[in-house]
């Protein structure tokens, strides 16, 4: 039938392309160097002292910088226009300009940024402790191009500011929703680095000095000697913006790569090949910044096969990198995932502790242990990870995830600068002193010499991150790495300034719907700290309460028809809290002085147990979800006001996700409240649970073709049911589909039967009025269905179901919805869906729902 298009179909397009377009560059980030407001104070006149590959890239950009903003209208101060703008390192600068008082103690990437007049003539000073300082002061000074009284010095708060990739050498990444690798392709490294050259750029922008390219479920064979080769260029194009190239690799590569019968870290043939594997790489890569390591992990294999430890494992690598300057980063997400459920003193939160903290004192100088920022893995909210107050005699990083991989995959606007500076700046009062995470990550608490932070970041080819907003995410790490003094709200507005516009309308709502956005998705999706209650066997994605409970992977939450929650008390649970030094131990012991919004992951309680405001936990459960899909619609309503104000392509794509993200924040919001509702058997005060006025479901509709069939997870699906045309794909299940960790594999399209269209259709009984009608839908990967729907026989909206959404069978991964806006509708009008399906999309339909319009 042909394919009648009355709707834009802006957001299909908008995932497919994203943002920015082909040749990828920073500029479509945020140095974008157009937005300002007042006049420029910086001369345009600019000038590096010295000769390093640094201080020409920082002039290059000084120069870039100030021509951007010069064309799109700024203008300079008088003075400006005829000073000069010099970079250089402190000596440098001293010696060209003797009579100037250069800080002489300027370190490491430390700057110092100075307006002055010298001889009559105007000056901006970059000067940097050394010429990466340098780099990072260009970059500062573009961010602060109209302030007269320019005088700033800022150093890093820790030396370790890493990215980590999760990149495969096949191109594809795991975790990662911004497209495919801009490092490798077929088994190589491609060909075309220049979006590496710019990704450095970007990384150095904010401060990142070491970017790991390779997933940590290694791949063994990129440290042999072709790809270490290969490896080199990248490690060249990153190279003059000051970000080292790091490699994680696996700990049975001296049997893998190097063809030896064994890989325990202690035999002197093991710990020689590392020693010369070592060699080979600094031969290439003078500056290679080190290793990352994940073993013992989630099929890893690692130094346990051998009845070794972690820190013999560490070292080797360690001893064979010190010559160098290299470093090891060992991660600390070692756990067992064949966990038994039945038993209720096991815990997965337990493990790193339990492993690490026995270890302290015991790890050479230059290994980092790196810790996720909570006890189990990168949920919507976790408590902080003891280990970082475990480890005294140890350094620390503390690994964050800007991939937002259980946050919503870039699709959802999650904006996460305000967790990770909960976590950073969380007291845990380790030797009864106050100990911050962001201190302890500096050296300061334990005078450790080296720490810092390091952030999974999954950029590809399509805008990065495959989503305009979610780059303030990067942004924000970056910043904090740097300075975790600085808040959320000072980080969105710079972001903001630089990326969006300098209107202080839109500066004042894009940071309010940042700030917004957290709260907003932990309240629709796992509040109160049971998790994300995603599907955690598969996707990570959609709803699935039922997918962490009775399988080894530990990330439990413990609901039954009585309550809910995970014990983890000394009393009566499995005694994680007593790895919390003991003043924040005793907080999470007592059900009393647990803050409630991590109630359930440290304790099991009946449903109508009562919050600090007197509230039961299953009304806060509908509560919260009913407020969160609310606080998403305001998202879209806000983002509304700025149309007009900013380049009108970002405003068409950013609003139709947040149209996206709307609706598949009611289909959480219906998913963990029918869930609950039924599993605790207590109905919602307010009268919200379980009652959908203006819902017609497909299964009650008049139906030709379409038949009914259960929707797994039923709370998936309004009702528990759907229709479908034709027959449900057939799924050949592989290691992705039951692991929380393998990225999915993608498995042959199985040829599908043709189908003619069905349709589904309702007759109209309430008053006339005008309406909007919501049909929801599940649109599948498998192809692009079509969809009609017609009042009385008239066509009133069409559009194709061509998202690419996980999942390939209906369920709250792929639940979307498509809204006819201002319909009128009269008693006996006839509503009918028409679903034309596509190879293995069967044009799956869940329910229609008229809401008045306004
Ligand atoms: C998560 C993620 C995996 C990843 C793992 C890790 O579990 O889902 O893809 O490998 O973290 O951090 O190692």
């Amino acid at each position: 039938m042909p394919r009648m298009m009355f709707n834009k179909l802006v957001f299909s397009v908008a995932l497919a392309t994203g943002f920015a377009a082909a040749a990828q560059t920073a500029d479509q980030a945020w140095l974008r160097y157009s937005g300002y407001d007042g006049e420029i104070v910086v001369p345009p006149s600019v000038r590096a002292l010295g000769q390093s590959a640094l201080e020409q890239s920082a002039a290059s950009e000084l120069q870039t910088g100030i021509r951007r903003f010069a064309n799109s209208g700024a203008g300079f101060t008088a003075s400006a226009q005829l000073g000069e703008t010099v970079i250089g390192t402190a000596a440098e600068v001293q010696k060209a300009f003797p009579e100037l008082r250069v800080p002489a103690s300027l370190k490491t990437d430390e700057f110092w940024l100075h307006w002055t007049i010298y001889h009559g003539n105007t000056l901006a000073i970059v000067a940097g402790g050394d010429d990466r300082g340098a780099l990072y002061g260009a970059f500062a000074l573009l961010r602060n191009v109209t302030d007269p009284s320019l005088n700033i010095r800022s150093h890093p708060a820790m030396p370790i500011r890493w990215v980590d990739e999760w990149d495969n050498p096949d191109g594809s990444i795991e975790r990662g929703y911004g497209g495919r690798s801009i490092f490798f392709e077929g088994g190589n490294v491609r060909r075309d680095l220049g979006p590496v050259a710019e990704y450095a750029r970007l990384l150095a922008s904010i401060g990142i000095n070491g970017c790991n390219v390779n997933n940590v479920n290694a791949a063994p064979q990129l440290i042999d000697s072709d790809h270490i080769k290969q490896l080199a260029r990248i490690a060249d194009s990153m190279r003059p913006w000051g970000v080292h190239l790091a490699m994680s690799v696996a700990i049975a590569s001296p049997q893998t790569i190097g063809g030896l019968s064994s890989y325990d870290p202690l035999d002197p043939a093991v710990k020689a090949w590392w020693a010369a594997k070592v060699s080979e790489i600094y031969i290439l890569v003078p500056d290679f910044a080190g290793f990352t390591v994940k073993a013992d992990s989630e099929g890893q294999p690692g130094p346990a096969s051998y009845g070794r430890t972690p820190a013999d494992a560490a070292n080797v690598l360690a001893n064979a990198l010190e010559p160098h300057g290299g470093v090891v980063l060992y991660r600390a997400f070692v756990y067992n995932h064949h966990a038994d459920w039945h038993d209720l003193k096991a815990d997965r939160a337990r493990a790193a502790y339990d492993i690490f903290h026995p270890l302290d004192g015991k790890f050479a100088a230059n290994v980092i242990v790196q810790t996720k920022e909570g006890p189990i893995d990168f949920q919507a909210r976790e408590p902080v990870s003891p280990l970082f107050a475990g480890l005294e005699q140890t350094s620390q990083a503390m690994e964050l995830q800007i991939t937002q991989e259980y946050t919503g995959q870039q699709r959802h606007l999650v904006y996460l600068a305000p967790m990770w500076k909960q976590v950073l700046d969380f007291d845990l009062r380790a030797d009864q002193k106050a100990t911050p995470v962001k201190e302890i990550l500096a050296g300061k608490s334990f005078h450790r010499p080296l720490g810092g932070m390091v952030g999974v970041a999954g950029v590809g080819q399509n805008g990065w991150l495959g989503s305009p907003l979610a780059l303030a995410n990067l942004y924000a790490f970056g910043r904090l790495a740097w300075s975790p003094d600085l808040t959320p709200e000072q980080i969105a507005k710079e972001w903001t300034r630089q990326t969006i516009s300098t209107d202080p309308q839109v500066v004042a709502t894009v940071d309010k719907m940042l700030l917004q956005s957290w709260p907003a998705y932990e309240h629709y999706t796992g509040p109160l700290g049971t998790q994300t209650l995603t599907d955690i066997t598969g996707s990570h994605y959609g709803p699935n309460i039922e997918s962490s409970e009775n399988n080894g992977w530990g990330q439990w939450h413990r609901d039954d028809h009585m309550g809910i929650g995970m014990d983890r008390t000394v009393a009566t649970g499995t005694g994680y809290t007593g790895q919390y030094p003991p003043e924040v131990a005793k907080i999470y012991e007592s059900l009393k002085t647990t803050p409630d919004d991590l109630l359930l992951f440290f304790h099991h309680v009946p449903y109508t147990y009562k919050l600090h405001d007197g509230k039961t936990v299953i009304q806060y459960i509908y509560d919260s979800h009913y407020r969160g899909a609310a606080e998403a619609a305001e998202l879209g309503t806000e983002w509304a006001t700025v149309k007009g104000r900013i380049n009108d392509k970002l405003y068409q794509e950013v609003r139709a996700r947040l149209e996206y993200q709307v609706g598949h924040a009611i289909v959480w919001r219906d998913a963990i409240v029918q869930y609950f509702l039924k599993q605790s058997g207590i109905p919602d005060d307010q009268g919200h649970a379980g009652h959908f006025p203006g819902r017609l479901e497909a299964e009650d509709a008049r139906l030709t073709g379409y038949k009914v069939i259960d929707i797994t997870p039923w709370e998936d699906a309004s009702g528990g049911k759907a229709v479908v045309c034709g027959d449900l794909p057939a799924i050949a299940f592989h290691p992705g589909d039951v692991s929380p960790s393998a990225a999915p594999v993608p498995i042959s399209r199985i040829e599908a039967v043709p189908h003619a269209p069905c349709s589904a259709e309702w007759t109209y009984t309430g008053a006339a009025g005008r309406f909007n009608v919501a049909v929801q839908f599940f649109d599948l990967p498998g192809g692009v269905a079509h969809f009609t729907l017609n009042i009385n026989g008239h066509p009133a909206a069409d559009w194709l179901a061509d998202a690419t959404l996980p999942s390939r069978r209906p369920n709250g991964d792929n639940s979307t919805r498509h809204t006819a806006r201002d319909v009128d509708l009269k008693p006996g009008d006839v509503l009918s869906l028409q679903g034309d399906p596509d190879k293995n999309d069967p044009a799956a339909l869940d329910y229609i729902e008229l809401t008045p319009a306004r």
